[in-house]
């Protein structure tokens, strides 16, 4: 186990991003140099914007939370997603691997096409079903297939926590509203918290792991699940009536199932991540009141 005190990160979505402004937090409790960068900081679309700030910065970690996460508008703008998605973690990778630096990426349970009905693990097949879901997977495979070990890739799904709009905010927002709302039941996943996400990522790190990890809370939940604990949380008289993902038709298909595996993470680390209802708990009683506040 190494000690990551005074070590330098950069958190590339730092700035703006769900992940990227509670990583940069958490990293600074573990007295790591966390400094967040945005879309004034650097071009992640040009690589010479990207070698200019590796060269000022001189990190040895690079997290990489930057994405085209408009999962259905990704539908319609493809180039766009790939750039963010695809090209890139490829450029990064293969600069992080020029000056000897870690990276850190973060991918998602849409690569999985959701057919299974049990957890996935690292190991399984991926389909994905959605532009972003295929642009993500080709990330990965990038930074895979650059012949270079110094990578972290993070798979995680359904993020809440402070700082920006999630679905949580969105829905106990709507419930305040509302007598009643109507919430997809027959998609299920692992509700995740991203102090959590973050935390436990840090964690991977003092073990120096290597390669793909799934890194979630754990328990399962449907948006109706979960909408339906976020809201008796926080005291709302709001009735939420389960519905299924046809009465709210999408252009992205998402999986039905992307549930994920998280013994490899626990093997590594000796960490059993904490059920999400506990972790909705805590952003409920302790970020929400602030974050509607703002
Ligand atoms: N949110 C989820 O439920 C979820 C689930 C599974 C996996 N993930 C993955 O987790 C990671 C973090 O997700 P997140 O929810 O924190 O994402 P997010 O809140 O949407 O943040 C994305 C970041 O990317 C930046 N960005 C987007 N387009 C850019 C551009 N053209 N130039 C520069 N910066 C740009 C955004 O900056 P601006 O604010 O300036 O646009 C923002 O800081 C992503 O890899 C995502 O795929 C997320």
């Amino acid at each position: 186990m190494i000690d990551l005190a005074g070590k330098k990160a950069v958190i590339l979505g730092g700035r703006t991003g769900l992940l990227g402004q509670t990583l940069t937090e958490r990293l600074k409790l573990q007295e790591i140099i966390a400094v967040p960068l945005s879309r004034s900081d650097f071009d992640p679309l040009s690589e010479a914007s990207l070698v200019a700030m590796l060269e000022r910065e001189e990190p040895d970690f690079v997290f990489n939370t930057v994405a085209y996460t408009m999962v259905d508008q990704a539908e319609d703008e493809e180039n766009k997603a790939h750039l963010l998605n695809t090209t890139l973690p490829a450029t990064l990778g293969r600069l992080c691997k020029q000056f000897g630096i870690k990276l850190i990426h973060f991918s998602t349970d849409f690569v999985f096409d959701g057919k299974k009905d049990s957890p996935y693990t690292e190991e399984d097949q991926t389909n994905p079903q959605s532009v972003y879901g295929e642009t993500k997977l080709a990330g990965e495979e990038r930074i895979m297939g650059l012949g270079y070990e110094d990578f972290l890739i993070i798979r995680t799904a359904w993020l809440f926590g402070p700082h920006k709009s999630n679905f949580v905010y969105k829905i106990v927002n709507m419930a305040e509203e509302r007598d009643n709302l109507t919430v997809v039941h027959d998609q299920n996943g692992s509700p995740t918290y991203t102090p959590d996400l973050a935390d436990y990522s840090i964690e991977l790190l003092k073990y120096e792991a290597r390669g793909i990890f799934n890194v979630v809370n754990s328990g399962k939940a449907s948006w109706c699940e979960l909408a339906t604990e976020a809201v008796d949380s926080c005291a709302i008289n709001c009735r939420i009536d389960p519905v299924p993902t046809s009465a709210y038709p999408t252009k992205a298909k998402r999986p039905p199932y992307s549930v994920l595996d998280t013994t490899k993470f626990s093997e590594v680390t000796g960490i059993k991540p904490r059920p999400w209802v506990q972790a909705l708990r805590d952003y409920v009683y302790n970020d929400l009141k602030d974050h509607q506040e703002d």
